[in-house]
């Protein structure tokens, strides 16, 4: 099949290059001519395992590129994929669809005969239906045009595998449309992944658009719960760790999404979880999220807590020490510094007077960019010299595996932070290091191999 991808950020080029790996024909549209310049290419203009790869071949196989010409989108394809971002609104928390419109409004004119736009932008509820009248509002009298809504649920650092194995497909049809070739052409799009019985819901539009917003707040809500019971943990003297190992064993409550430390952050939960209250108080049930509130006090408040752990290891105050931050991407294996809770804290440590040192495997670029005034370390090497406290802020593999005894000789005074609970807490106190731990120290127990239990 023939389509197009509007909008080339992480979910737009991620999709582009996973539909021609399935064997479509692919042309990517951005408003930004070096980003579209880099993508054909086949370079990525982000970091994403694998994706390189599947976009490299896409276009070695002609049935990829990418244009900023939508009057060749127009003429390409039949079926048109958006996916350009809905960030925050400046300075309030409803979404900004200035994008969304911009491609409607740009699109829809151009267009002649049947086409099918697939929304896949996270967008507050009523969007769908109201880009299709608008569409239809544009269009020539020669063209008629129908907008669907397809959520994507991928996560940054696992894109391909999500879009090419996702957990299951949504699909938003208009209630009133009673044209079943919407839902044929979305089939014959995703035929390869439905082979592999992946589930295909079909929905009408709002609650299409609702299934991918009560996701990602419950997700968030998933990461706050853990976080406000660290709290208390950490008021008990408990183990928030071992404490959500033993309730996630628990099939209904899940493991996943239970990691207790310095909370969420990135393009998606927090802009989402606030869009989401903003969109209910609109439509009149403004009671129904407010807890979604507290999700996200709780969550900023794990960002406040780790300022306070790291100003009580440098002894009260924060003037004049010198900190090393390792990780500034809002997760591993991304990065993504949007709203990134290492960075985050890296700003707000600087501010308090402390000399801050950063270091990230992926993200220095970004970083500099949104926050230039933070010193950036070439290594965690060159990170830790001199320092009072070394900070563990996102988990990236080479900091979980660090040795102690590899930066011992480097710093001023043995302070570990585990912003992220992923440290071996023995294996820093073993080499000399005061270990302290975002939500609670983790308990050392002596523990008894199984088979020497003895019970009845
Ligand atoms: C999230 C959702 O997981 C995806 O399903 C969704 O498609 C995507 O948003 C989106 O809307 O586009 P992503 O932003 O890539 O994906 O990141 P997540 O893996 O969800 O992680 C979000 C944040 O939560 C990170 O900062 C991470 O460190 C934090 N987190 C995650 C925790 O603090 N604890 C956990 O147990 C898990």
């Amino acid at each position: 099949m023939k389509v197009t991808v509007f909008g080339c950020g992480y979910l737009g080029a991620t999709h582009a290059a996973c539909m021609a790996e399935l064997g479509h024909e692919v042309l990517g549209v951005d408003v930004d001519p070096q980003k579209v310049e880099r993508l054909n290419s086949g370079e990525l203009p982000f970091y994403e395992p694998g994706l390189s790869d599947v976009l490299r071949r896409g276009i070695d196989s002609g049935r990829l590129s990418f244009t900023t010409d939508s009057a060749e989108a127009a003429d390409f394809a039949r079926v048109h994929f958006l996916g350009v971002g809905t960030p925050q609104k400046k300075g309030e928390y409803g979404a900004d669809l200035r994008h969304v419109h911009s491609v409607i409004d740009d699109l829809a004119p151009r267009l002649h005969g049947e086409h099918l736009i697939i929304g896949k932008s996270t967008v507050p509820v009523g969007t769908a239906r109201e880009l299709g009248a608008r569409a239809r509002l544009a269009a020539q009298p020669d063209a008629a045009i129908t907008v669907a809504w397809n959520p994507e649920f991928l996560r940054e650092g696992f894109a391909v595998d999500d879009t090419l194995h996702p957990d299951r497909i949504v699909l938003g049809l208009n209630a009133d449309d009673t044209d079943t070739r919407t839902e044929s052409i979305v089939r014959e799009v995703y035929a390869q992944i439905l082979d592999e019985g992946i589930p295909f819901l079909v929905t009408d539009l709002a609650t299409a658009e609702l299934v991918k917003v009560s996701a990602n707040a419950f997700l968030a809500t998933k990461i706050s719960f853990i976080n406000a019971i660290s709290e208390v943990c950490e008021a008990a003297g408990a183990d928030v760790t071992m404490l959500a190992d033993a309730i996630g064993h628990d099939a209904r409550i899940g493991r996943r999404f239970l990691n207790a430390g310095l909370g969420f952050g990135g393009g998606c939960l927090p802009k989402d979880i606030r869009a989401f209250m903003a969109r209910a108080g609109e439509l009149g049930a403004p009671q129904a999220l407010t807890f979604l509130r507290e999700v996200d006090s709780i969550n900023m408040r794990r960002r406040a807590a780790m300022v306070d752990l790291a100003t009580a290891a440098c002894g009260g105050t924060l003037l004049g020490a010198n900190i090393t931050v390792l990780g500034a991407a809002f997760k591993p294996e991304s990065d993504d510094v949007r709203d990134s809770p290492a960075l985050s804290v890296a700003g707000q440590l600087q501010l308090k007077g402390a000399t801050v040192s950063v270091f990230d495997p992926k993200a220095m670029d970004n970083s500099r960019r949104v926050f230039p005034t933070l010193n950036y370390a070439n290594s965690i090497v060159d990170a830790a010299r001199g320092a009072d406290a070394v900070l563990v802020l996102t988990e990236w593999n080479e900091f979980v595996h660090l040795d102690p005894a590899e930066v011992t000789p480097l710093v001023r005074r043995t302070n570990i932070i585990d912003g992220r609970r992923c440290l071996d807490r023995k294996a820093w106190e073993t080499a000399g290091w005061t270990y302290r731990a975002l939500g609670g120290t983790p308990a050392l127990l002596p523990t008894v191999t199984a088979n020497t239990l003895v019970r009845g």
